[in-house]
């Protein structure tokens, strides 16, 4: 979500409580948050993790793995719930749509085991996005398909074309149409015309779905659905269907996956680096957070604020072959979703930043 965090507080940090030291990357990690609950080997690893937004969807995944699904098979099916639900205005039919009033959604899909990947971008009209990702993965000889060769793709698989705006997603998108700026021709309504549940919707939203499931085996896929950036330029794609940025899964490894300003992600391919800072020792924990330290150093002045903290939210959810797992989030608080076989719950995020509290 887009939301420019008051600039008033002072940075939250608190030294980490876990000792580093013994960790190769423990120099570039002094002056952070929380402890760390990622080091930790499971003894029994079946595990499905999530964006918070995904809860449900990682007990159904669960359910599927313990059937002995696949974990490709057990992701993409725990997205298309969150894809189905019209309340979730981050995520196919309900997701929030382009400046234009027009929904587009990107998704991809990652197979830890076969190190396979398949993606969408930009897609209109369908909205099991990353069902037709995994068709792309499977039944082509290309990686990621975008705008209406995505969908023609989509049509000849037999996914039927449909309008994805919701009558909630059109009154939060008109609102922010009518009352855009000055210097055009729309009028803003009175406000006792403005439907109330649209009134949440005052900042810009870049919520997005991420699901990586683990198996007995020790195998890890994961997959990423979204609307974008809501209102975004018609075309604009962001990091979720971008293998490496939005998700990547390592069968020697683990997976790693993102929500927030896609842009901020792109660059520095923060999935991909988080999997390698992993290879490379780091628990879950202390890659992800080293992802979103380098995720500020890149940002531009213009999304600093004066304390240089960035204006903007982005997660990482990360989940190693052993079962060790962990959210992070440039702001806190923030939770991310877990079933495995301690039940569903949603697990507190670490982080860099607090916001300061509701008043
Ligand atoms: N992370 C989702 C997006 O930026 O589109």
């Amino acid at each position: 979500m887009h939301q420019p965090p008051s600039t008033s507080r002072r940075t939250f940090l608190q030294e980490s409580a876990c000792s580093l030291a013994a960790w190769p990357w423990a120099g570039l990690l002094h002056g952070t948050v929380t402890a760390d609950s990622s080091t930790t080997q499971d003894p029994t690893p079946v595990k499905v993790i999530a964006s918070e937004n995904g809860l449900d969807a990682t007990r159904h995944a669960y359910k599927l793995l313990l059937q002995g699904a696949d974990t490709l098979d057990a992701a993409v099916a725990a997205v298309t719930l969150v894809e189905d639900d019209p309340n979730d205005t981050s995520v196919g039919y309900g997701g929030l749509p382009n400046e234009d009033g027009v929904v587009e959604l990107d998704a991809a899909v990652m197979h830890g085991p076969t190190h396979r990947a398949g993606a969408v971008a930009a897609l209109r009209n369908i909205r099991h996005a990353a069902q037709v990702a995994r068709l792309v993965m499977e039944q082509t000889d290309h990686q990621l398909l975008v705008g209406e060769g995505a969908l023609r793709f989509a049509i000849a698989q037999g996914f039927k074309e449909e309008n994805l705006l919701t009558e909630k997603a059109r009154k939060i998108w008109l609102y922010w149409r009518q009352t855009r700026g000055p210097s055009d021709d729309w009028l803003p309504p009175p406000l006792d015309k403005v439907d109330p549940e649209v009134r949440q919707y005052f900042e810009r939203h870049t919520g997005t779905v991420h699901v990586a499931c683990l198996n007995a085996a020790g195998e890890v896929s994961c997959v990423t659905s979204t609307s974008g950036l809501a209102f975004k330029i018609a075309g604009r794609v962001g990091d979720s269907p971008i293998v490496g940025a939005g998700l990547y899964a390592d069968g020697q490894v683990g997976s790693c996956g993102s929500t927030g300003r896609g842009e901020a992600n792109l660059a520095g391919l923060g999935s991909f680096l988080a999997v390698e800072l992993m290879r490379g020792g780091a628990s879950p924990l202390e890659a992800g957070l080293e992802v979103l330290r380098r995720v500020v150093k890149q940002t531009p002045a213009r999304l600093l604020d004066e304390e240089g903290r960035p204006r903007f939210d982005l997660k990482y959810f990360l989940l190693a072959k052993d079962g060790r797992h962990a959210g992070v989030s440039m702001w806190l608080p923030a939770r991310y979703a877990v079933t495995d076989a301690n039940g569903s719950r949603l697990e507190e995020a670490a982080g860099l930043y607090h916001r300061p509290p509701k008043q």
